[in-house]
């Protein structure tokens, strides 16, 4: 049985999809703690599901404590996803858990990923380009910025009269579909 923690900066739709999941799917990973690195609504709602859920406030510890305690709070688990997560981890982390950390991309990566490509951002930038097709992925989290190996995608056709809000509210009901099977993935690499 996996220990997953889920790190987060925001509503956590995507944490909650994963929580969802494993209420019925109790036999392959269990989520053990909810991390934000900010005041996040998601950590209310991780903890009225009966998680243990904190805030590391990367602003007030600043960069070393904050990846000091990260790290140490990382120490009994072996999975990690981030989901709407929107700092860079630490390398020694990064190095720590290869090949064991998954994220989430609004995007059909390596198209619309990188530094500054996040949230709405990246939506505005995929209906300025004219793309016909956007989506999201689940890739492993390696030194870059969204650069890991991809797990799965999702593919979402841009409609004429998209805006960057309705693109995004589309995308986001794929993320909460790949967001699982990318751990699936990951966690049936890890039992084979
Ligand atoms: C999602 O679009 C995710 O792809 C991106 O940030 C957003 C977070 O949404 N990284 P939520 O916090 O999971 O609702």
């Amino acid at each position: 049985m996996y220990k997953v923690a889920i790190l987060i900066s925001g509503t956590g739709s995507n944490m909650e999809s994963v929580l969802n999941y494993e209420s019925v799917n109790k036999d392959k990973f269990k989520v053990t703690k909810v991390i934000a690195n900010k005041e996040a609504k998601g950590i209310d709602i991780a903890k009225s599901k009966g998680y243990e859920a904190f805030v590391l406030n990367k602003k007030e510890l600043g960069q070393e404590k904050y990846d000091e305690l990260l790290f140490n709070s990382l120490d009994d688990v072996d999975i990690i996803v981030l989901a709407g997560y929107l700092a860079i981890l630490d390398k020694k982390l990064v190095e720590k858990f290869s090949g064991r950390i998954i994220n989430i991309h609004p995007s059909l990566l390596p198209k619309f990923g990188g530094k500054g490509m996040y949230g709405l951002n990246v939506h505005k930038a995929v209906v300025d380009a004219k793309e016909e097709f956007s989506g999201c992925t689940v890739h492993l989290v390696d030194e870059g910025v969204d650069t890991g190996e991809i797990l799965i995608q999702k593919q979402v056709r841009v409609l004429k009269n998209d805006t960057a809000e309705s693109l995004q509210k589309r995308i986001l009901k794929n993320e909460h579909i790949a967001i699982v099977e990318g751990l699936e993935i990951l966690i049936d690499r890890m039992e084979n």
